[in-house]
């Protein structure tokens, strides 16, 4: 193997196709390349074995599909209709969408590696406190280099710190739980979702790499004539989606990988969290001033305080009282409660938990067989061994003292996993089902594994769709959990970074992701929290927390106007609960996200390519928030089309800047011509009183939404209990409505208001 290099595989002898598949002989190895769909190419490289294990493709997702395969001299050339793979010496790689304009192939010149720090420099540099350590992905055994046109934008890659367009950044996909600020030298967040989309002048596509152990992207950051993907054992199991756009790419990427399941309505609602909330008496304080201050707010989130000395399952009676009495005194003020569990369990003798898993053979091993031991909140813990679906079910079992005591949804945390005493070491022996193998392969996928088992956990206890939400993923977690973005602080910078992040976490899968609106660590001001909580009005999940010692940051602890910005922004997502529902709906057969950006949906726009901070949610609405400390006014780019301010009425054309004024108690937000946004009347949590009635946000021109209406809460939609409607505007203003499906009853009144009137006149 050259180091640095695509991989050294030498000529191809001979192939043999048989319905999708295509079967390369290399004469170094063989290499398999299979359609799932016409738009969805696999390759499959057996750098270390044969063995083809995903946690993130689940099932055989291939439909038939013509496949060709013809010899062009040395080149092969493998076809469906979307897409035209072309193989060559030493894995040449080259690709074709339907149109025959070319998408990709693999770099042929000479690789020019970022000069290395010797010995002596990095001691200087250790001297004063830099950060010397660097993963050395050159020596990598799965090496893929790519030519890259100066024309080439890069999007998805799931969490990752910094900008959206992630040209000329290096990343690594290795799930960390760093305390530091994150900015957008990280290389690593807490996911790992090996999904890039490249977004060309002409064309776009979408490159997974199916390998869970510890990978990298370099993006243009080693030279800008070419990017790569390396990964440092495993082998290279690439799936290519294509398709005529970006949302296309997302689809197939998802059709793959699975999407982000209809969440229970109340989960969009407003939640409140904080680490600090430390008995019962806190958390009625809170649940009080909620009602009191009239802030809406559907869940109140339980940190680890709330179990005896953070053991999982437990309840700390003594601070909590009987574990029930408090979530159902907080159930009949309309009050959810979440509940926090970490992976890492006590290594006490005595306690359940522990006994259990030891006696079961149910944690992961130092390779003597001896248990393994690291420090989490607990003090000393063990893992459990989530590869197998034995560990899984006994864990997802123990969620029923959760759900039995009334408790709406479970939050993992820690499943990176986290470990105060150092990282685990790379042979510590954990399992993929029945196999035996390592941390250095499950650590990517252990909250996947958690979340997976938390899921089916609470499946099996409720008969209401899970609320989990996750900190550590892998490509797929989506069908599972939530996710939020971790321990972020009360930074502008951060405020910042929650657009781009969120946007490639949808574009990731994850269509129901969240920051921690005001910040997690550090202290915020009136005014950061205000400009948060305005651009995170429509982030899919929407919840304010803060660590311990942080200056406390419900809206009431600060001045009169920042609690009436607060509650008005609140009171405004509630209102668009059903747009946000419908997008949901959607999403689960699309696998399009709710917040998204522009470049999404205007990709042959230039100016949207690196636009930071402006989002789309859905196609119709579009948000513009302030994100920079003392600003009263900014520059908002529209697209192409005519787009309607929403607290004015007033109409501006597309594909040009505006200024708009944005006193503090102002988010520019404007709505496309002719659309319909579905709103409700605000309320104080789901499920205070019916939604009976259905109102519609109208910007000018003809327009037409579909609608879906249940109950919010079970999987009776798959069973046809719901209504769809087909609302149609004319021309002349007419509304007209054609129920496609209807099993639920019906909305007892339906009305149109015209944007820049009523509800969302101009603010002061
Ligand atoms: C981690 C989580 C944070 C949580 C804390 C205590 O830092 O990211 O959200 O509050 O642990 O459980």
């Amino acid at each position: 193997m050259q180091e640095g290099k695509t991989m050294k595989t030498g000529k191809i002898v001979s192939f043999s196709a048989q319905g999708n598949e295509v079967q390369v002989q290399y004469e170094r190895l063989a290499v398999t390349v299979r359609a799932v769909t016409p738009d969805i190419l696999n390759v499959f490289v057996p750098c270390k074995d044969a063995v083809r294990n995903s946690k993130a493709v689940e099932g055989d997702r291939s439909v038939p599909v013509s496949v060709t395969a013809e010899q062009n001299g040395e080149k092969l050339l493998i076809g469906t209709k979307a897409l035209t793979l072309c193989l060559g010496t030493d894995l040449y790689l080259a690709a074709k969408d339907g149109k025959g304009q070319e998408l990709f192939h693999t770099y042929e010149g000479e690789r020019t590696p970022l000069p290395r720090l010797s010995e002596r420099s990095m001691k200087i540099l250790a001297a004063e406190g830099h950060d010397v350590a660097k993963f050395s992905d050159l020596e990598y055994p799965v090496q893929l280099v790519m030519a890259m046109d100066e024309g080439d934008n890069f999007y998805g890659l799931g969490d990752k710190s910094g900008f959206l367009n992630k040209k000329y950044y290096e990343y690594e996909n290795w799930n960390t739980d760093n305390p530091q600020a994150h900015t957008e030298d990280f290389h690593a967040l807490y996911k790992s979702v090996p999904f890039l989309i490249c977004a060309k002048r002409k064309g776009v596509y979408g490159l997974f790499f199916d390998n869970t152990y510890r990978s990298s992207f370099n993006l243009g950051k080693e030279s800008a004539d070419y990017f790569f993907y390396a990964a440092a054992d495993g082998n290279l199991d690439l799936y290519i989606t294509g398709g005529a756009c970006m949302p296309d790419v997302v689809k197939g990427y998802t059709y793959l990988t699975g999407r982000t399941p209809l969440p229970q309505l109340w989960t969009l609602g407003y939640q409140q969290s904080r680490w600090g909330y430390e008995s019962a008496d806190d958390m009625r304080e809170i649940a009080a001033a909620m009602r009191k201050n009239d802030i809406p707010c559907d869940a109140i989130h339980f940190d680890i305080d709330y179990m005896q000395q953070f053991k999982v399952f437990t309840w700390d009676e003594e601070n909590y009282g009987k574990p029930g009495e408090l979530i159902a005194e907080l159930a009949r003020d309309g009050f959810k409660t979440v509940t926090i569990i970490d992976p890492g369990t006590k290594e006490e003798e005595g306690y359940f938990m522990h006994d259990e898993g030891v006696e079961k053979g149910f944690f992961a091993t130092d390779t003597d067989g001896k248990v393994y031991t690291n420090v989490v909140w607990p003090g000393k813990s063990n893992y459990p061994d989530f590869g197998r679906s034995e560990v899984r079910r006994w864990w997802g079992d123990h969620h029923r003292f959760l759900t039995d005591i009334g408790v709406a949804g479970v939050w993992n945390d820690m499943n990176e996993p986290a470990s105060f005493e150092g990282e685990l070491p790379a042979d510590v022996v954990f399992h993929d089902e029945e196999r035996t193998t390592d941390h250095a392969e499950m650590h990517n996928v252990y909250g996947h594994c958690m979340s997976r088992a938390t899921f089916e956990g609470l499946r099996a206890h409720t008969d209401e769709r899970p609320f989990i939400i996750t900190r550590a993923c892998y490509a797929g977690t989506q069908k599972y959990a939530t996710v939020w973005t971790g321990d972020n602080q009360s930074l502008w910078a951060h405020l910042q970074m929650m657009i781009p992040q969120l946007c490639n976490l949808g574009m990731s899968g994850f269509a129901f992701a969240g920051t921690d609106i005001g910040g997690f660590g550090a202290d915020t001001t009136p005014e950061l929290l205000t400009r948060w909580i305005e651009a995170a009005c429509f982030a899919p999940l929407f919840r304010n927390h803060a660590a311990k010692g942080s200056k406390p940051q419900e809206p009431w602890r600060f001045d009169e106007q920042t609690l009436s910005i607060y509650r008005d922004y609140v009171k405004l997502r509630y209102r668009f609960l059903p747009y946000l529902y419908d997008l949901f709906w959607q999403g689960e057969s699309t696998g399009l996200p709710v917040m998204r950006p522009l470049v999404l949906h205007y990709e042959d726009d230039a100016n949207v390519h690196n636009l930071n901070d402006e989002f789309l949610v859905g196609t119709s609405l579009l948000v513009a928030p302030v994100v920079e400390q003392g600003k009263r006014c900014r520059a908002v780019y529209l697209p192409e089309g005519t787009w309607y301010d929403l607290w004015t009425g007033e109409a501006r054309e597309g594909r040009q800047y505006i200024l708009k004024d944005a006193p503090l108690d102002v988010c520019p937000m404007f709505v496309k011509a002719g659309s319909l946004i579905p709103t409700f009347e605000p309320v104080s949590y789901v499920g205070e009183k019916p939604y009976r009635r259905l109102e519609l946000l109208a910007a000018p021109g003809e327009a037409s939404c579909v609608h879906f209406q249940d109950n919010g809460k079970d999987y009776g939609y798959r069973e046809g209990r719901y209504n769809l409607y087909r609302f149609t505007r004319t021309a002349d203003g007419r509304l007209e409505t054609v129920m496609e499906h209807e099993n639920y009853p019906r909305y007892d009144e339906i009305s149109v208001v015209e944007i820049g009137n009523g509800a969302y006149a101009e603010k002061e």
